[in-house]
Protein backbone atom coordinates (compact mmCIF):
# COMPACT_ATOMS: atom_id res chain seq x y z
CA UNK A 1 0.00 0.00 0.00
CA UNK A 2 1.27 3.77 -0.81
CA UNK A 3 -1.14 5.96 -1.49
CA UNK A 4 -0.73 9.73 -1.22
CA UNK A 5 -3.03 12.48 -0.72
CA UNK A 6 -2.39 16.53 -0.05
CA UNK A 7 -1.32 16.20 3.33
CA UNK A 8 -0.84 12.20 3.79
CA UNK A 9 0.49 9.10 3.29
CA UNK A 10 -1.10 5.73 3.86
CA UNK A 11 1.12 3.15 4.01
CA UNK A 12 2.41 -0.29 5.91
CA UNK A 13 2.92 -0.24 8.93
CA UNK A 14 6.70 -0.57 10.48
CA UNK A 15 8.80 -1.15 13.42
CA UNK A 16 9.81 1.96 13.28
CA UNK A 17 6.41 3.20 14.07
CA UNK A 18 6.55 1.95 17.77
CA UNK A 19 6.48 4.66 19.88
CA UNK A 20 3.83 6.78 17.71
CA UNK A 21 1.63 3.91 17.51
CA UNK A 22 1.85 2.86 21.00
CA UNK A 23 1.71 6.14 22.68
CA UNK A 24 -2.24 6.31 20.72
CA UNK A 25 -3.07 3.00 20.69
CA UNK A 26 -2.15 2.89 24.40
CA UNK A 27 -4.62 5.86 25.03
CA UNK A 28 -8.01 4.44 26.91
CA UNK A 29 -9.38 8.40 25.15
CA UNK A 30 -8.56 6.56 21.76
CA UNK A 31 -10.04 3.13 22.46
CA UNK A 32 -13.20 4.20 23.86
CA UNK A 33 -15.44 3.43 21.42
CA UNK A 34 -13.21 1.07 19.35
CA UNK A 35 -13.75 -2.87 19.37
CA UNK A 36 -10.04 -3.10 20.96
CA UNK A 37 -8.62 -2.08 24.49
CA UNK A 38 -5.39 -0.24 25.20
CA UNK A 39 -2.63 -1.82 23.94
CA UNK A 40 0.89 -2.89 25.70
CA UNK A 41 4.04 -1.92 24.05
CA UNK A 42 4.86 -5.87 23.46
CA UNK A 43 1.39 -6.25 21.94
CA UNK A 44 1.98 -2.97 19.50
CA UNK A 45 5.32 -4.16 18.69
CA UNK A 46 3.45 -7.72 17.64
CA UNK A 47 1.03 -6.45 15.71
CA UNK A 48 3.57 -4.04 14.14
CA UNK A 49 5.20 -7.13 12.77
CA UNK A 50 2.06 -8.50 11.57
CA UNK A 51 0.54 -5.91 9.53
CA UNK A 52 4.00 -5.06 7.95
CA UNK A 53 3.90 -6.67 5.22
CA UNK A 54 0.29 -7.08 5.20
CA UNK A 55 -1.98 -6.65 2.03
CA UNK A 56 -5.53 -6.11 1.11
CA UNK A 57 -8.06 -8.41 -0.19
CA UNK A 58 -8.40 -11.62 1.84
CA UNK A 59 -12.00 -11.97 2.56
CA UNK A 60 -13.13 -11.43 5.79
CA UNK A 61 -9.80 -10.91 7.14
CA UNK A 62 -9.10 -6.60 8.43
CA UNK A 63 -5.73 -5.35 7.20
CA UNK A 64 -4.31 -2.40 9.46
CA UNK A 65 -1.98 0.79 7.29
CA UNK A 66 -0.74 3.64 8.75
CA UNK A 67 -1.61 7.03 8.15
CA UNK A 68 1.64 8.86 8.16
CA UNK A 69 2.59 12.89 7.37
CA UNK A 70 3.18 12.90 3.55
CA UNK A 71 6.55 15.16 4.03
CA UNK A 72 8.04 13.66 7.02
CA UNK A 73 6.75 10.21 7.03
CA UNK A 74 5.40 10.33 10.93
CA UNK A 75 2.98 8.04 11.74
CA UNK A 76 -0.82 9.91 12.75
CA UNK A 77 -2.63 7.29 12.58
CA UNK A 78 -3.87 4.05 11.01
CA UNK A 79 -6.63 2.84 8.99
CA UNK A 80 -8.27 -0.92 8.61
CA UNK A 81 -9.90 -2.32 5.72
CA UNK A 82 -11.96 -5.66 5.46
CA UNK A 83 -13.31 -7.30 2.47
CA UNK A 84 -16.56 -8.98 3.69
CA UNK A 85 -16.13 -12.66 4.17
CA UNK A 86 -19.32 -13.87 1.93
CA UNK A 87 -19.15 -11.06 -1.00
CA UNK A 88 -15.89 -9.01 -1.14
CA UNK A 89 -17.56 -7.14 -3.68
CA UNK A 90 -18.17 -5.25 0.22
CA UNK A 91 -15.90 -3.86 2.02
CA UNK A 92 -15.70 -2.22 6.00
CA UNK A 93 -13.35 0.47 6.61
CA UNK A 94 -12.06 1.59 10.15
CA UNK A 95 -9.81 4.66 11.05
CA UNK A 96 -8.20 6.09 14.18
CA UNK A 97 -5.97 8.93 14.94
CA UNK A 98 -3.36 10.19 17.94
CA UNK A 99 -5.58 12.62 19.47
CA UNK A 100 -2.39 15.07 18.29
CA UNK A 101 -3.56 14.88 15.04
CA UNK A 102 -7.51 15.17 15.35
CA UNK A 103 -9.16 18.32 14.16
CA UNK A 104 -7.15 19.82 11.22
CA UNK A 105 -9.31 17.41 8.64
CA UNK A 106 -6.93 14.60 8.28
CA UNK A 107 -9.31 11.97 8.97
CA UNK A 108 -11.02 13.19 6.33
CA UNK A 109 -8.88 13.46 3.64
CA UNK A 110 -7.65 9.88 4.44
CA UNK A 111 -11.15 8.77 4.46
CA UNK A 112 -11.60 10.24 1.25
CA UNK A 113 -8.65 8.28 0.13
CA UNK A 114 -9.67 5.11 1.12
CA UNK A 115 -13.30 5.19 -0.31
CA UNK A 116 -11.29 6.32 -3.33
CA UNK A 117 -8.93 3.78 -3.40
CA UNK A 118 -11.23 0.93 -3.17
CA UNK A 119 -13.60 1.75 -5.91
CA UNK A 120 -10.99 2.75 -8.32
CA UNK A 121 -8.15 -0.09 -7.17
CA UNK A 122 -10.20 -3.48 -6.12
CA UNK A 123 -13.69 -4.88 -6.86
CA UNK A 124 -15.56 -3.21 -4.30
CA UNK A 125 -18.64 -1.37 -5.22
CA UNK A 126 -20.38 -1.17 -1.46
CA UNK A 127 -17.76 0.30 1.31
CA UNK A 128 -19.18 0.39 5.22
CA UNK A 129 -18.17 1.85 8.22
CA UNK A 130 -20.17 1.00 11.35
CA UNK A 131 -19.91 3.58 14.41
CA UNK A 132 -21.04 3.77 18.28
CA UNK A 133 -23.86 6.05 18.23
CA UNK A 134 -22.23 8.06 20.76
CA UNK A 135 -18.64 8.74 18.66
CA UNK A 136 -19.92 11.79 17.55
CA UNK A 137 -16.33 12.55 16.21
CA UNK A 138 -16.81 9.86 14.49
CA UNK A 139 -20.01 10.39 12.96
CA UNK A 140 -19.32 13.92 12.16
CA UNK A 141 -16.61 12.65 10.00
CA UNK A 142 -18.83 9.82 7.93
CA UNK A 143 -21.66 13.00 7.38
CA UNK A 144 -18.92 15.18 6.26
CA UNK A 145 -17.46 12.52 3.65
CA UNK A 146 -21.15 12.05 2.65
CA UNK A 147 -21.63 8.83 3.56
CA UNK A 148 -25.16 7.68 4.46
CA UNK A 149 -26.73 6.42 7.94
CA UNK A 150 -29.02 3.27 6.82
CA UNK A 151 -28.93 1.53 9.62
CA UNK A 152 -29.61 2.24 13.46
CA UNK A 153 -29.09 -1.06 15.88
CA UNK A 154 -30.25 -0.10 18.98
CA UNK A 155 -28.23 -1.43 22.22
CA UNK A 156 -27.29 -4.55 19.76
CA UNK A 157 -23.90 -4.88 21.13
CA UNK A 158 -22.58 -5.89 24.15
CA UNK A 159 -19.74 -3.42 24.50
CA UNK A 160 -17.17 -2.82 27.17
CA UNK A 161 -19.17 -3.88 29.96
CA UNK A 162 -22.64 -2.69 29.20
CA UNK A 163 -24.89 -2.58 25.89
CA UNK A 164 -24.58 0.05 23.37
CA UNK A 165 -25.64 0.84 19.94
CA UNK A 166 -24.35 1.45 16.55
CA UNK A 167 -25.01 3.40 13.38
CA UNK A 168 -24.57 1.87 10.49
CA UNK A 169 -23.38 3.94 7.55
CA UNK A 170 -22.65 2.82 3.72
CA UNK A 171 -21.61 4.66 0.43
CA UNK A 172 -21.56 2.98 -3.69
CA UNK A 173 -18.97 3.04 -6.03
CA UNK A 174 -21.65 4.57 -8.46
CA UNK A 175 -22.87 7.63 -5.77
CA UNK A 176 -18.66 7.87 -5.21
CA UNK A 177 -17.58 11.15 -7.70
CA UNK A 178 -14.14 11.18 -9.18
CA UNK A 179 -14.20 7.36 -10.23
C1 LIG B 1 -12.95 9.31 14.33
C2 LIG B 1 -11.73 10.23 14.22
C3 LIG B 1 -10.70 9.60 13.26
C4 LIG B 1 -12.19 11.59 13.68
O1 LIG B 1 -11.09 12.47 13.70
P1 LIG B 1 -11.29 14.06 13.52
O2 LIG B 1 -9.98 14.68 13.76
O3 LIG B 1 -12.46 14.51 14.32
O4 LIG B 1 -11.70 14.20 12.00
P2 LIG B 1 -10.91 15.06 10.92
O5 LIG B 1 -9.47 14.73 10.97
O6 LIG B 1 -11.61 14.87 9.64
O7 LIG B 1 -11.06 16.55 11.46
C5 LIG B 1 -12.32 17.15 11.47
C6 LIG B 1 -12.34 18.27 12.46
O8 LIG B 1 -11.29 19.18 12.14
C7 LIG B 1 -11.84 20.42 11.71
N1 LIG B 1 -11.05 20.81 10.53
C8 LIG B 1 -9.99 21.65 10.56
N2 LIG B 1 -9.44 21.75 9.35
C9 LIG B 1 -10.17 20.97 8.52
C10 LIG B 1 -10.08 20.67 7.13
N3 LIG B 1 -9.10 21.17 6.37
N4 LIG B 1 -10.97 19.79 6.60
C11 LIG B 1 -11.96 19.25 7.35
N5 LIG B 1 -12.07 19.50 8.69
C12 LIG B 1 -11.19 20.35 9.27
C13 LIG B 1 -13.31 20.17 11.41
O9 LIG B 1 -14.08 21.30 11.68
C14 LIG B 1 -13.63 19.03 12.36
O10 LIG B 1 -13.90 19.50 13.65
P3 LIG B 1 -15.35 19.21 14.32
O11 LIG B 1 -15.63 17.75 14.21
O12 LIG B 1 -15.18 19.71 15.69
O13 LIG B 1 -16.31 19.99 13.47
C15 LIG B 1 -11.07 10.45 15.60
O14 LIG B 1 -12.01 11.01 16.47
C16 LIG B 1 -10.48 9.20 16.22
O15 LIG B 1 -9.43 8.71 15.84
N6 LIG B 1 -11.18 8.65 17.24
C17 LIG B 1 -10.69 7.47 17.94
C18 LIG B 1 -10.86 6.24 17.11
C19 LIG B 1 -12.29 5.99 16.73
O16 LIG B 1 -13.19 6.03 17.57
N7 LIG B 1 -12.52 5.71 15.44
C20 LIG B 1 -13.85 5.49 14.91
C21 LIG B 1 -14.16 4.11 14.69
S1 LIG B 1 -13.95 3.66 12.98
Amino acid sequence: MNLTTHRLRIRNLRESDLDAFHAYRSDPAVTRYQGFEPMSRQEARDFLHEMATAAYGKPGDWVQFGIADRETNQLLGDCALKPDAQDPRMAEIGLTLAPSAQGRGLATEALRALIGWLFAETEVVRGVLITGTENTACVRLLERCGLRREGHFVENVWFKGRWASEFLYAVLKREWGGV
